[in-house]
């Protein structure tokens, strides 16, 4: 029985929503296994930016740090898209990733046998189903890389900038190896070594890494053809592992597949003891405040969290499987609705439906 102190940083849009339904299926599993789980309110994005004139007040960093782990909503929305990229509040998340040193992005997607027909592709290759872990490094490449505007031979343009150190590769790449362990055992790194040189250094990074793994079957794909295999096979995938900006969209990509954005939970871990869990899908402005988010992505970044941050696996489990019944039920919200769905359940009412399976 412990007691673990959490961060809640709710964010903007269906932010304040789906973290509420995540706080109350952290108190239903404290009660069933006796936890407690202190969590204080952080503001960071778009609500601290109107609060504070901020996206990341320094109260926000040192609380998470100061936290045992840390639960995300979303930030953004149309308010504050208008603001220099400094000030924007996605600042707020990157800062936040970075600040916590958080350079691994676990993005877990898989196919529920209920989800089957949400599942945009073909039925032959959704009979086969897939189950694949994105490691998506997080604190390096293009989005941390020098930008700016300048004078060009045309005219005035603008640079970001991808860098990656060798240091930065081997970190993720044995977070990557260890993943692929815990699982079936193959790696597929993703890059574009083809044109990119810090896509070669990478590569060869991943290659002499995966000498630490000899139990671990590795091989390389090129980026563009990633996208395309995603929808083409995604069972052939087990753990990926690519950079930050590769894995932002190619995890987007992965969770259309499963049937909707709203189901994919994240971890980012780095080495601190404090991680950080947020659904990868963002603020969802055109529906936010009207409770018809889905809340089951922040539920299963809580369940994450109890793995991962507090070793608590059989809490983390019940939770999955609370979800699996959930689901399995029929129960809907309207991005997993279909024809036939007589009732379409409200951000609420979806949660509630999760407390009555744990
Ligand atoms: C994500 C999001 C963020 C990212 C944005 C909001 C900065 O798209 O977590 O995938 O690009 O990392
Ligand atoms: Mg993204």
């Amino acid at each position: 029985m412990g007691t673990y102190n959490i961060a809640l940083v709710r964010g903007d849009g269906i932010g304040p929503e789906i973290v509420d339904s995540a706080v109350r299926v952290l108190e239903k599993i404290g009660q069933k296994f006796g936890h407690t789980f202190h969590c204080t309110p952080y503001l960071a994005g778009g609500c601290a930016i109107d609060a504070t004139g901020k996206p990341l007040p320094e109260e926000t960093v040192q609380g998470c740090l100061n936290s045992d782990s840390v639960l995300l909503g979303a930030v953004g929305g149309p308010k504050w898209d208008n603001l220099p990229g400094e000030l924007r509040p996605e600042k707020a998340l990157l800062g936040l990733r970075k600040a916590l040193g958080l350079y691994t992005n676990l993005r877990p997607a898989r196919l529920y046998p209920a989800l089957k027909g949400e599942c945009p592709l073909r039925a032959d290759i959704v009979d086969e189903g897939f189950d694949l872990m994105m490691v998506r490094e997080l604190t390096g490449g293009i989005y941390f890389g020098e930008r700016g505007r300048r004078d060009g031979a045309n005219g005035p343009e603008a640079y970001d900038t991808e860098a990656y150190s060798v240091m930065e590769i081997e970190r993720i790449a044995r977070a990557a190896f260890d993943a692929a362990r815990k699982r079936r055992k193959k790696l597929i790194s993703i890059d574009k070594a083809n044109v990119l040189e810090t896509s070669r250094l990478w590569r060869e990074t991943v290659h002499r890494i995966a000498k630490e793994y000899p139990d671990v079957e590795v091989s390389d794909m090129l980026v563009d053809n990633a996208a395309m295999q995603l929808v083409r096979r995604p069972s052939q995938f087990d753990v990926v592992v690519t950079s930050n900006m590769f894995g932002d969209i190619l995890s987007d990509e992965a969770s259309q597949i499963t049937g909707s954005i709203g189901l994919l939970p994240s971890a980012s871990l780095g080495a601190s003891r404090c991680g950080l869990y947020e659904p990868i899908h963002g603020s969802a402005p055109d529906i936010a405040g009207q409770d018809k988010a889905n809340p089951l992505a922040t539920i299963l970044s809580a369940a994450m969290m109890l793995r991962y941050a507090f070793d608590l696996s059989a809490e983390a489990d019940c939770i999955e499987a609370a979800v699996d019944q959930v689901l399995n039920d029929g129960c809907r919200t309207a991005d997993i609705a279909r024809g036939e769905t007589k009732t379409i359940l409200g951000c609420q009412a979806m949660t509630t439906e999760v407390l009555n399976r744990i």
